[in-house]
Parts: C-alpha cells; structure tokens; sequence
C-alpha cells in the first residue's frame, strides 16, 4: 500500500516540530525517516499514527484519507517503548495476537516463530523485565509485527542495539519489504541505514532537507573522497597541486582528501604514487551525515537539537 503525508505541519505551543514536510512510503521500498534529535521524527510518525492531529496536511494510504480500520492493520513501534514489564515475553506477544483477533493456536503460533525470528526463541517464559535493553527492543519490534501488518511504522528501531542485532533486525525488516510491505523507519544515526534504506527523507527543525533514493543522493553530490594508505615519511608537499583538494585527516599512514566535483581522482593518486609509496587506496562516496551537514552547514546529526 501507497503511504503519504503532505505538507504536515505541527506546533507544539511557540515550537514548529513539522512546518511542512512529505514523506512518501511506497511498498517494497524501505524508507528512512533521518534527522538530528529535535528534527520532528516521531512527531511526524505520530501524525501519521493518528495519534496527533496535524494543523495541517493530510496522511493518505493508496491515495484516500486513511480510516481506523486501515489502521489497525499496522504496526508501530514507538520509540517510548510499552512492553508490560511483568509479562512473560512470549505471553505478550499472544496477547497483542489475540487483541487483533488471531485465535488462540494462530497467536501462539506467530509469538513463537516472531520470537524465534528476532533471536528470543529460548526467552519464552522470561519475563519481560529480566529482558536486557536490546532483547527488550527485539521484543518491542515483535509486538509491532505480530498480526502481520500491511504498514509498518517503526520509531528509532536501532537505538541501543550492537551491530549484530542492527543486521539482524535489519534483515527481519527486509524479508518484510521483499513480501510486498510497507515499511518506514526512523533514525538519528544517518549512516547506520544508508546501507539498509533505499529512500530517505532527512528532516531538520520540522523541514526537508534532502529526499530521494539513498545511491543517487549520494551519488548526485559529485563529491569524493579519496583514502591513501601511504608509507611512513611519505611527503606532503605534491598535495599543493591540489588547491581544491582539502585534506580531511592526515595520520602518518594514511590521508583522506575531500574531492569536489571534477577533480581527477586518479590524476591525485598518481601524484600520491610518485611522491612515495601508496599501500592501499579508495574512494568513497559522502555518507548521509557529510551529506546532511553540506545541506544544513551547522548542525551536527545525532548530536544536540534546537533544544539542548
Ligand atoms: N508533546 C510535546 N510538547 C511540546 N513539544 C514537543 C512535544 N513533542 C515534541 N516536541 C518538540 O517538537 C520537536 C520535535 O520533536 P520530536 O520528538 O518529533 O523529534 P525527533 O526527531 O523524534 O527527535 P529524537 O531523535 O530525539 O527522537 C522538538 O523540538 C521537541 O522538543
Ligand atoms: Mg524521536
């Protein structure tokens, strides 16, 4: 199902959390929703939950308004987690199995193979509680699974979790989109999903800042950087052949340049190569973050909001 939120905006009192932003979610594209802290992110999945009204725009599910019902076929996972800590972890997910109307052999069923999925098999009978941080987390995206959504809404999903978790969820999440789901995430760790997310909308102070898919964003930039292993004593002095060349960080055996659209790469790794020895080389695209701060100059991703 097609998934849209145009033009929202929200005010919370004096505060802009959204002043007009697009978010277009379509199935079988995981899409990120990146911003800084303080961006407007779960304001904008609560407006789109229905869980806040909008002061304007409008959120639209294959092109009409959405209606209740289409929404109790989705699932959320809000980034103030609400599992019952008491509950065994196997009993909540049956619970919130048979509150969307699975029989009592279906829900415990889907709680077993979710739980079994997301890396719980052998936690059950464990209550809740007694879960560490990230195995909560896992649980709390089983709640948001459980009946098999059609749209899937998931706030800050990776916020605590070790890498291996991240690609574990991460291929949970794929599995989902491959089968046709709709599915949006968001995050405030903008190059943990560039690898995951094949489009993004990345906000900042309520606004867009960048749309699109993640490899022609990144691509479209223009800029490089170039990385050079190089042998220890290895002179600096051909790099002044550069002048639009900036060096980003320069260790005994290594540099990284900034390439701005046009500069021959290869012209400056020869240059490398015959001023003393290249160990190693490459050259990489600007990740989101690099991306986010060009577009916005100051701010910092996942560091301090309009509020600290
Ligand atoms: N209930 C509320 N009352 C007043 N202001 C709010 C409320 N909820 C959010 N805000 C403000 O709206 C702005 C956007 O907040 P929001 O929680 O949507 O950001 P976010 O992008 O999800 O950030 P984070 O990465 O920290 O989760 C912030 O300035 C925040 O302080
Ligand atoms: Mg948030």
């Amino acid at each position: 199902m097609l998934l849209q939120a145009l033009g929202l905006s929200h005010r919370f009192g004096e505060r802009e959390a959204l002043a007009g932003v697009d978010v277009t979610v379509r199935p079988g594209v995981l899409t990120g929703l990146l911003g800084p802290n303080g961006a407007g992110k779960t304001t904008l999945m609560r407006v789109v939950l229905g869980i806040i009204e909008p002061d304007a725009g409008q959120v639209l599910l294959d092109g009409r308004p959405v209606a209740f019902a289409d929404r109790q076929r989705w699932g959320y996972m809000p980034q103030e987690r609400g599992l019952y800590p008491q509950m065994p972890a196997g009993r909540q997910l049956v619970y919130l199995a048979r509150l969307h109307g699975l029989s009592p052999a279906e829900a415990e069923a889907r709680a077993r193979a979710l739980l079994a999925e997301l890396g719980l098999g052998e936690r059950w009978a464990e209550r809740t509680e007694r879960l560490s941080g990230g195995l909560q987390q896992r649980l709390q995206l089983g709640a948001a699974l459980v009946h098999d959504p059609d749209v899937i809404v998931l706030d800050e999903p990776f916020a605590g979790l070790d890498p291996v978790a991240v690609e574990e969820l991460s291929q949970s999440l794929r599995e989902r989109v491959r089968a046709g789901r709709t599915v949006v995430l968001s995050s405030h760790q903008l190059d943990l999903v560039q690898d995951l997310c094949e489009e993004i909308v990345m906000i900042d102070h309520g606004r867009t800042v960048l749309t699109g898919r993640v490899d022609r964003l990144r691509a479209s930039s223009g800029r490089r950087q170039l990385r050079l292993g190089l042998a220890p004593g290895t002179p600096r002095d051909w790099l002044t052949a550069f002048p639009a060349v900036e060096v980003v960080a320069d260790q005994a055996d290594a540099l990284r340049l900034d390439l701005p659209p046009g500069t021959d790469a290869l012209a400056v790794l020869d240059a490398a190569r015959a001023a003393g020895s290249v160990i190693d080389f490459g050259l990489d695209l600007p990740t989101l973050s690099q991306l986010f701060l060009a577009a916005v100059g100051d701010a910092v991703p996942g560091g301090a909001g309009p509020d600290a």
